[in-house]
C-alpha cells in the first residue's frame, strides 16, 4: 500500500515510497485534515497536527524518549543498538540530565561566537574554490563540509582525518530510517564499530600529547573530566562524540542545502534576501520550518494521555510529524508560501522542551553564513540540474543539486 495525496486508503509509513520522500507536504496536509491521529498497523500513531506534535514532545514527563526497550527488536544487541541507546536524545532524565547538564557548555553562546570566525573562513574558502569551477554540487562540495569542519573541530579531528567521518555518521543515521535494509543495519553497525576504534585512537593519542590547558577541545574537556574521576564514562565519551557528529551533521547539512534549493525555487524570495540581508534571520527560521530537516521524531506514552481529543493506553508509541507540523494552516497562515519574513513562525525545527536541540545556535550560525557569503557573492546562481533526493522520510536529505554560480 501506497500513501497517496487524495486516496482514502490508511497512510502507512512503513510503506512510504520515492514520491513522498520527493514531497511528503500533500500527504501531510490529508493527514491533518483527515487523519490527524494515523494509527499504524503496529499500533503506533502518527502525529501530524502542529498542537498535538509539539504537546507531545514538551512533555517528558508522561511521553518517553528513552529506547533501550523499542530498539532492541529494530537492531538487535548490536553496535547500533548500543550507540543509539547511549545516545543523549534516546535518554530520560536522570540519564539524560547528567550528560545534557556535561555537553550544554559546548553550544554556549560564548561557545558558539568562538566557532564562527572558523565557519566563515571556511565558507569563504569553499566560495573561493566554487568560484574557480563555476558550477558546483551544492550538497557535496559545499553544504556538508561546513558542519562536518565544525564538528570535526570541536572534537580535535586533525583534518586529514576528516573524511570517513562523514561517511561513518550518514550509515549509523541511515539505521533510525523507518524502513531499513539489512545492507543498511550492516553498514551502520559497522561504522559505529569503525568510528568508536577511530575515537579510542584519537583519545590515546590526545592522552599521550597531554592535554592543552588553554582551549581544549571537547574531547580534550571530556577525557580531562574523566581522568579526573568525573564526567562522562569512556563509553559515553564515544557515543558521545559519535552522537554530536550525528546530530550535527546530516541535519545542518540538510538545512544548508535545502535552503539553497528553497531559493531557488521561490526566486522572488532570493531577490529579496539579496537586496536586503537584514532579513536574513527571519529567512533561517523560515527555511527551518519549510523544509525541517528532522521530519519525524518520536516518543512513547508513559501513562494513559489524550491526545488531539482521544485517549491512547500507556506504551502507545507516537511518530512526530515535526514537518507535518511546521506546515500546518492551523498554526502558520498559508503555510505553502515560502516567505522570508515570516512573523510570528514558531516552527519547532529544533523540537521543545528538555530535548530542544543543543546544537540549535550553532546551526543557525552556520547557516546564516552559509546564505549570506553565497548571495553576497554569487547573487545571480543557478540551477544547473534537478534536486536529487534519497528515498528517506526521517531525514529532508538532498543527495545532490547542481548549481552554476553567477555574480
Ligand atoms: C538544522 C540543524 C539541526 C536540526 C534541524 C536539529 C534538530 C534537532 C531536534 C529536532 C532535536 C530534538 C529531538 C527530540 O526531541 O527527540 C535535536 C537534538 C539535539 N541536537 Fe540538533 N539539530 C540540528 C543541528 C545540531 C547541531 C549543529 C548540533 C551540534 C553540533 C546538534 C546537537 C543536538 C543535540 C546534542 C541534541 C540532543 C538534545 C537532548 O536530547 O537533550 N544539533 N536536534
Amino acid at each position: 500500500m501506497q500513501p497517496t495525496t487524495t486516496g482514502t486508503e490508511p497512510f502507512v509509513l512503513a510503506h512510504a515510497d520515492a514520491a513522498f520522500a520527493n514531497d511528503p507536504y500533500p500527504i501531510y496536509r490529508r493527514l491533518r485534515d483527515t487523519a490527524p491521529l494515523s494509527r499504524q498497523p503496529d499500533d503506533s500513531v502518527f502525529l501530524s497536527r502542529y498542537d498535538d506534535v509539539r504537546a507531545v514532545i514538551t512533555d517528558a514527563e508522561r511521553f518517553s524518549s528513552d529506547k533501550h526497550v523499542d530498539f532492541l527488536p529494530k537492531f538487535g544487541q548490536s553496535p547500533l543498538y548500543e550507540h543509539h541507546t547511549n545516545s543523549l536524545v534516546f535518554n530520560d532524565p536522570p540519564a539524560h540530565t547528567r550528560v545534557r547538564r556535561l555537553l550544554q557548555p559546548f553550544f554556549s553562546v560564548q561557545a558558539m561566537r568562538r566557532m564562527e570566525a572558523g565557519v566563515a573562513a571556511n565558507v569563504d574558502d569553499l566560495l573561493d574554490r566554487a568560484a574557480e569551477r563555476g558550477v558546483i554540487d551544492v550538497m557535496s562540495e559545499f553544504a556538508v563540509i561546513i558542519p562536518l569542519n565544525l564538528v570535526c573541530d570541536l572534537l580535535g579531528v586533525p583534518p586529514p582525518e576528516r573524511e570517513p567521518l562523514r561517511h561513518w555518521a550518514s550509515m549509523i543515521l541511515g539505521g533510525l530510517e523507518p524502513v531499513r535494509t539489512p545492507e543498511q543495519l550492516a553498514a551502520g553497525n559497522q561504522a559505529v564499530l569503525d568510528f568508536k576504534a577511530y575515537l579510542r585512537d584519537l583519545m590515546a593519542d590526545k592522552r599521550r600529547r597531554s592535554i592543552p590547558s588553554d582551549a581544549p577541545d571537547v574531547l580534550d574537556t571530556l577525557i580531562r573530566e574523566h581522568d579526573g574521576g568525573v564526567g562522562l564514562a569512556e563509553d559515553e565519551i564515544l557515543h558521545s562524540a559519535i552522537f554530536m557528529l550525528n546530530a550535527g551533521h546530516d541535519t545542518t547539512t540538510s538545512f544548508i542545502t535545502n535552503g539553497i534549493d528553497l531559493l531557488l525555487r521561490f526566486p522572488d524570495q532570493r531577490a529579496r534576501l539579496a537586496a536586503d540581508p537584514s532579513v536574513l534571520r527571519s529567512a533561517v527560521e523560515e527555511m527551518l520550518r519549510y523544509e525541517s530537516p528532522l521530519q519525524i521524531g518520536n516518543r512513547k506514552a508513559k501513562v494513559d494521555c489524550d491526545i488531539g481529543g482521544e485517549r491512547f493506553p500507556a506504551g502507545t508509541f507516537f511518530h512526530l510529524g515535526i514537518g507535518a507540523a511546521d506546515h500546518d494552516e492551523r498554526q502558520f497562515p498559508d503555510p505553502e508560501a515560502f516567505d522570508i519574513a515570516r512573523n510570528p513562525n514558531r516552527h519547532i525545527a529544533f523540537g521543545h522542551g528538555i530535548h530542544f536541540c543543543a546544537g540549535n545556535a550553532v546551526a543557525r550560525m552556520e547557516a546564516s553564513l552559509a546564505f549570506g557569503k553565497l548571495l553576497a557573492r554569487f547573487p545571480n546562481f543557478e540551477r544547473a540540474g534537478p534536486t536529487v533526493r534519497p528515498p528517506r522520510w526521517r531525514f529532508r536529505i538532498i543527495d545532490e543539486l547542481k548549481v552554476e554560480l553567477k555574480a
